[in-house]
């Protein structure tokens, strides 16, 4: 009881907006698994996406109960316009899902793991710690479902359009995920309380480093094995920000 009425309202913004972001993964990762179903993927992969749809929604309502330990509440609705995923239907669906794949699973996902990681050695509310005791556990999983499902879009008879569209679109893909983990002017906020690092936050600066150890010990091996230079694309990516910003 005590925690509850300590928990700032960083700390209620900030599971107020995990909420809205794992309800939306459930969404985009449920729309996304229509399109393997109708591709024609795998069975295991459309198992596995239907699998971490019901993850995420598990961890939407953890993030909730946790922001109601808080003392907190969702204020609004999830703009439902952003609750899925659009495409250009002139485009073959393997490539719209490889965009998918590429962007939310191979890089979000993959980045998660180790913030997630860092965001719950410092977490002891019991509501917040059990939510990131879930989330790490599965993010594991839904990183590696990313890499599988790339795999079979690179082995399947749209390969080489694959191929080119993760080519020419990863420059662009890292500069949205470097504007999200490491946005300007972050690296002045270097340090939060205690009281916010016990409910599972940690400041801004942490994302940005984490993100960039993440470059280098997961994306650049793990393209570099499917025949991407992906520190070239994180530099390309992270120079039209800085000229954006
Ligand atoms: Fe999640
Ligand atoms: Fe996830």
């Amino acid at each position: 009881m005590a925690k509850r009425e300590r928990a700032s309202d960083e700390v209620r913004t900030e599971w107020a907006r995990r909420v809205e972001a794992e309800y939306r993964s459930a969404s985009i990762t449920h729309h996304l698994t229509l399109w393997l179903i109708q591709i024609g993927a795998s069975p295991d992969l459309i198992d596995d996406g239907l699998r971490i749809v019901k993850d995420e929604l598990m961890h939407a309502s953890m993030s909730h109960r946790t922001l109601v330990a808080a003392g907190g509440q969702m204020t609004a609705p999830i703009a439902r316009e952003t609750l899925g995923l659009k495409r250009d239907e002139r485009e073959p669906l393997e490539l719209s899902a490889a965009r998918c794949c590429v962007e939310v699973f191979c890089l979000g996902e993959t980045v998660a793991v180790p913030l997630f990681k860092v965001l719950r050695e410092g977490c002891t509310v019991p509501a917040a710690r059990r939510t990131l005791d879930r989330v790490l556990r599965d993010e594991v999983r839904h990183r590696d479902f990313g890499w599988a499902l790339l795999d079979h879009l690179l082995e399947s008879p749209a390969a080489a359009e694959v191929r080119a569209l993760v080519a020419r679109e990863l420059p662009k893909m890292f500069a949205r995920v470097h504007q999200s983990y490491a946005p300007t002017g972050g690296e002045k906020h270097a340090a939060i309380s205690e009281e916010d690092r016990s409910w599972g936050l940690m400041p801004i600066a942490r994302y940005r480093e984490i993100l960039e150890r993440t470059v280098k010990r997961d994306y650049a091996p793990r393209f570099r094995a499917r025949g991407f230079d992906a520190e070239a694309a994180w530099q390309a990516g992270i120079s039209t920000t800085q000229i954006i910003s």
